[in-house]
């Protein structure tokens, strides 16, 4: 696609059916037309010391790698692999995934030489970005934090949780959340857990955290799972969360070290909440997903799957899914199969270790799985030296368990009945 492209615009002489292409011919500039892509779809990741290599905020960073820029959309490898649209459309999905007339800008900029042109041009699109506005609980880390990259076995990764307390003196409801994230340039990802009070111990209550590798002591259930460029969890009216009086919160940060010097860093969470009394529908977060497997060392194509019944007398609605494996996740998928024999995909995509998002349905658009209807799900692994993120230096069997050199297959859903 990335010749025809080109040769779209280099034949100026031809007429053209595609009007984006004639408009390119005559100035396409980096301030009016790139970087608003670029904002859109790549800085949440390439800043300064972000995940992704390159500040792509920097004009003269652009104008030098814009030929590589286009070459890794080109081949699909950026903007990194999100759960596939045909399968089931979801919020945010025009921001996390990039479409051919954008490609075909940078294209044409590139063929046009590369001009900067006017700043004032710059028509200031809103960065994709996970801020939640107006929030009424936000919770920091009780203090600094500066991750000391010990674990040798996993260099330059820290998974560090710290418990929150929103000190509730009765229960609330979450109408929507997302993170705040204080240094971007070392949160990989973060998972925000709930624990009862009453069970922490004096390990979890030092405020420089504990060393959760493991989960050790991660909570008893999941509330959220976010990455960088993730949309705030939201919930439609008279639908919420509950988070009971008697909880805290626990932070699991994944820290993943981008410079040389050690950074400190105190991140948090945001909430909107309502009160229970406007809340008709209960939304939990169900971990579907398998408990038993073995992914066999060298082998780059493993799959295995898993089926749910929904045998309640209920609809349950499903407001949003987080696909979670470790790092040998290659690929998954799942979908309701009705009782009538027809089916809904609810995600399907490439994993991405580095982009674990929550895809959340719109209010109207949302699977719902009736009595009898079963989801189906599998996981697709790659545990063979192909793999570039393998956690040792040669494969070796992986069964399910929560260090990262074992393996998960979760769909944690949000769903409400
Ligand atoms: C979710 C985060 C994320 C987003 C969004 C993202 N990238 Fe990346 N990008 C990365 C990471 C992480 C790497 C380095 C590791 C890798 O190659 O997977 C990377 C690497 C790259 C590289 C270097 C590849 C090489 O040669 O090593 C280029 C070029 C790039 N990205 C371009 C883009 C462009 C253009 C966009 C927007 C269309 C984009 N990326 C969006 C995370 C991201």
């Amino acid at each position: 696609m990335f010749a025809m492209l080109m040769s779209l615009a280099c034949t100026t002489d031809e007429p053209s059916v595609d009007d984006t292409v004639a408009v390119a011919e005559d100035g396409l500039t980096y301030y009016a037309d790139v970087k608003p892509v670029l904002d859109v779809h790549c800085t949440r990741c390439h800043f300064d010391e972000g995940l992704g290599v390159g500040d792509f905020t920097d004009p003269d960073t652009v104008t030098s790698f814009a030929e590589v820029m286009l070459g890794e959309i080109d081949s699909g490898a950026m903007p990194p692999a999100v759960s596939d649209t045909d399968c089931h459309d979801y919020r945010g999905s025009g921001q996390l995934n990039i479409d051919d007339s954008e490609l075909k800008i940078l294209a044409d900029w590139i063929d046009g030489g590369k001009v900067l042109g006017d700043p004032a041009t710059d028509p200031q699109v809103v960065p994709t970005s996970g801020v939640l506005s107006d929030p009424d609980i936000v919770l920091m880390m009780p203090e600094v934090y500066t991750p000391a990259w010990s674990d040798e076995a996993n260099p330059g990764n820290e998974y560090r949780c710290f418990v929150l307390d929103p000190e509730l003196e009765e229960d609330v409801f979450f109408e929507a959340m997302a993170p705040e994230v204080d240094n971007e340039s070392l949160a990989h990802h973060i998972v925000l857990f709930s624990e009862n009070r009453s069970d922490l111990s004096e390990e979890q209550l030092d405020p420089q955290g504990w060393d959760c590798i493991d989960q050790s002591g991660a909570g008893d259930g999941m509330i959220a799972g976010w990455a960088p460029g993730m949309l705030p969890v939201e919930f439609p009216a008279e639908t919420g969360m509950k988070l009971g009086s008697e909880k805290v919160l626990i932070l699991q940060m994944h820290y993943f070290q981008s410079g040389a010097e050690p950074e400190p860093d105190r991140s948090g969470y945001a909430f909107r909440t309502k009160p229970e009394s406007e809340v008709k529908e209960e939304v939990i977060m169900f971990p579907l997903g398998l408990y038993s497997f073995n992914v066999p060392a060298g082998d780059d194509d493993y799959t295995d799957s898993g089926s749910f019944m929904n045998s309640y007398p209920v609809d349950l609605k499903i407001h949003g899914v987080f696909p979670h494996m470790h790092v040998l996740g290659q690929a998954y998928g799942a979908s309701i199969t009705h009782a009538d024999g027809s089916e809904t995909c609810i995600v399907e995509g490439d994993y991405d270790f580095d982009n674990q998002l929550t895809y959340q349905f719109a209010e109207d658009d949302m699977p719902v799985v009736s009595n009898g209807d079963s989801i189906d799900f599998y996981c697709n692994w790659n545990n063979s030296i192909s793999n570039d993120d393998l956690p040792h230096s040669e494969p070796v069997n992986a069964g399910y368990g929560e260090r990262t050199d074992e393996e998960m297959c979760f769909f944690f859903s949000l769903v409400s009945y």
